[in-house]
């Protein structure tokens, strides 16, 4: 077969292994040739393709990033879009395209059914995609953010300080909530939870009441405050109608110096969570995601996506995966508040 791949979406660690692990089976076990495509959907839009091939993915696994591009093109925002998408796809005799994304990327593959025949792989650091227990970049994600709270701890400890960490995740707080956990840390803000103010002082005070001299604050780039509305860097918002988020953490650490008087300071994380080489977790993951998806590919299974689910990975309907955001567990935020006093 000729299959096509593509990244969209914001990147991920682990996009390369996926990439390498569907090329391989697919030459070694199909005879299949492959067409990349570069920046996600614009590559489709627009016929820019990128020669993918077993010697030309050698030595990718480890690397960050993504060997296609990726863009957050929506062609359902294009006129006459999903047109292209089915000549570009008719005219390179493409029987089958590989979509490698989040809810958005994925989201234009289930409404392409009927015209472009398509498996999805799901892809974000965010972890908010239902069906799969866990996306691929999740993990390197946050570890990243775990290595970074505990060099933070030291530095709050030296100073005395309350330090403020924002971490991404869209309108999910799972980075936050993991990170937070791992991190041991003091107070951890999620979208799930609109928090209030005056209880993250007066937490931050008691802890500091019983001689505790510093605190580490996660705080999820989507959490809102109970009685403000969402915070937002600028009124931009991209092709899937997402507004950029970020600059709470600034906020919050003001806040928190006005109102009890302790030194508080931020630390945004952004882009460093989603850059660099992928975790073994990730690395494994991704593998078997790439690998499963070009076998959804020869069984004919469309507008599917692989997931994984009780350690095995299925295939479920993307319209499944793309039913309601994946939001963390009350459960998983019990455990966090346990240490917030
Ligand atoms: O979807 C992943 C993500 O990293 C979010 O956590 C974040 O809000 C967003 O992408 C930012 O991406 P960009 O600035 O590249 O559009």
């Amino acid at each position: 077969m000729q299959v096509g791949v593509l990244t969209g979406g914001g990147d991920a660690p682990g996009l390369n292994a996926v990439i390498r692990a569907i090329v391989r089976k697919g030459e070694n076990a199909y005879g299949d040739r492959f067409t990349g495509f570069a920046d996600g959907w614009r590559g489709v839009l627009d016929e820019v393709v990128v020669p993918l091939t077993s010697e030309g993915t050698r030595g990718i696994l480890p690397r960050g990033g993504t060997i296609l591009g990726t863009s957050r093109t929506n062609p359902f925002k294009v006129e006459g879009g999903p047109e292209k998408v089915e000549k570009t796809i008719a005219r390179l005799g493409i029987d089958a395209l590989i979509a490698i994304g989040g809810e958005d990327t994925l989201g234009v593959a289930h409404k392409l059914l009927g015209r472009v025949p398509v498996v999805g792989v799901p892809k974000t650091i965010d972890n908010d995609l239902s069906g799969t227990e866990v996306t691929f970049g999740f993990d390197t994600a946050v570890q990243i953010a775990v290595d970074a709270i505990d060099r933070l701890h030291t530095t709050a400890g030296s100073h005395d300080r309350v330090l403020v960490c924002e971490v991404m995740g869209r309108h999910a707080g799972w980075i936050a909530t993991y990170a937070g956990i791992a991190g041991g840390a003091a107070y951890i803000l999620v979208p799930e939870q609109p928090f209030d103010i005056a209880e993250v002082c007066e937490s931050l005070r008691e802890r500091h009441g019983k001689g505790r001299y510093a605190s580490i604050v996660v705080v999820a780039e989507g959490a809102q405050p109970k009685e403000g509305s969402m915070v937002v860097q600028s009124r931009e918002v991209d092709e899937f109608g997402h507004v950029r988020l970020g600059g709470i953490g600034d906020l919050l650490a003001r806040e928190i110096r006005q109102r009890t008087g302790f030194d508080a300071r931020v630390t945004v994380l952004g882009y460093v969570q989603r850059g660099g080489t992928p975790t073994a977790f990730d690395r494994i993951l991704a593998t078997r995601f790439g690998i499963a998806a070009i076998d959804a590919v020869h069984d004919g299974d469309f507008d599917h996506m692989v997931a994984l689910r009780n350690a095995a990975i299925v295939r479920i309907p993307l319209a499944e995966a793309l039913d309601r955001l994946k939001t963390v567990d009350p459960e998983l935020l019990g455990v966090a508040e346990v240490f917030y006093r």
